[in-house]
């Protein structure tokens, strides 16, 4: 047998055995934005019972910046071999269209796994902020454009992309202060150092529980089980304004399929489990339904969504610059 062929030959029963093997080791999930933000929140929820269907510890590690497109960056550059991997959200789809430069193509620079979850959005603001409902808060930044300040975790991360919707539909610009993530947002936002923003619930239920903050809208068409009280953007007076973050797990796109496989089993096992679905719901969402949890419906939302947003971003002139 020819020599290049020996070689094709050994290479491919190497990582036949390698898959086989598979994981040997940790294995890594970038988030793209900073702990104990909503991104973070999602995937320590199935790092854990995905952890226990592979048998091998999966870690969390948070690389915040440049609206998720730093984390994505090092993930897209990551070893193909399964041990790095990127949980993100809608981000994903609008990066293409918000960053000339951008490092990665998040269609050809990565393999699907599946898709994970989808976060309804709240707008909610410091708790000593005037405005007490949605229409006085349009009414209210519409006459202090120039003070108002929004909080957002970056250019193309989903508090962003949710601002310029809200700015877009009641055309005011306001000044934004960035974050890696809402996680730091919320913070600040407990704190008054900023007015309002708009954020997942699986970030927002607990302190609009707590009254830590005011809350005038969530942005799904039905109001959540789990904050009965919050009107839809629609009950509010926004009747075209509604967003839901989904989130899909990813492997660098030279990941060989048989790792792929085991990865999406164990994240079909872990989005599956009873505690996950538990947790999820308190946080104002349901896990994706099983059809969803693979790697050809995660594939098809991205694309779908990639067109979707090009020409409203485009409408709206919105750029990293
Ligand atoms: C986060 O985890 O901080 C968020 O997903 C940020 C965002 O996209 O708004």
């Amino acid at each position: 047998m020819r020599p290049i062929v020996l070689a094709a030959a050994a290479a491919l029963a190497a990582t036949a055995a390698f898959a086989q093997d598979y994981p040997t080791g940790p294995i890594t999930i970038v988030v793209p934005f900073a702990a104990g933000g909503p991104t973070d929140t999602v995937t320590r929820l199935v790092a854990d019972p995905m952890s226990k269907a592979l048998g091998q510890q999966v870690v969390v590690q948070n690389v915040g910046g440049a609206g998720g497109t730093l984390g994505a960056t090092q993930v897209a550059k990551a070893d193909a071999d399964g041990y790095t991997l990127l949980l993100h959200h809608i981000g994903m789809s609008t990066a293409p269209s918000l960053y000339p430069d951008l490092a990665f193509d998040p269609v050809k620079d990565f393999a699907p796994i599946g898709i994970v979850t989808s976060v309804p959005m709240t707008i909610i603001a410091r708790k000593d902020f005037e405005p007490n409902t949605l229409t006085e808060l349009v009414d209210y930044v519409k006459a202090h454009a120039d003070t108002v300040t929004y909080a957002n975790a970056g250019i193309g991360a989903a508090s962003h992309l949710c601002g310029m919707l809200f700015m877009s539909a009641i055309d005011v610009e306001l000044v934004t202060v960035p974050y890696q993530g809402t996680g730091p947002a919320m913070t600040d936002l407990i704190g008054g150092q900023v007015d309002f923003m708009c954020d997942q619930t699986t970030n927002t239920t607990g302190q609009i529980k707590g009254g830590e903050v005011k809350a005038y809208a969530v942005t799904s068409p039905e109001r959540l089980a789990n904050l009965p009280d919050l009107p839809t953007t629609a009950e509010a007076g926004l009747p075209d304004f509604q967003l839901g973050i989904w989130h899909g797990l990813y492997a660098p796109a030279a990941t060989p399929p048989e790792v792929l496989a085991k990865l999406n089993e164990a994240l079909k096992v872990a989005v599956a489990d009873p505690t996950v679905a538990e947790r999820i719901a308190e946080l104002g969402t349901a896990p994706a339904a099983p059809e969803e949890v693979t790697p050809e419906a995660l594939a098809k939302l991205l694309a779908d969504q990639i067109a979707l947003w090009k020409p409203l971003i485009e409408a709206a002139g919105a750029k990293a610059q």
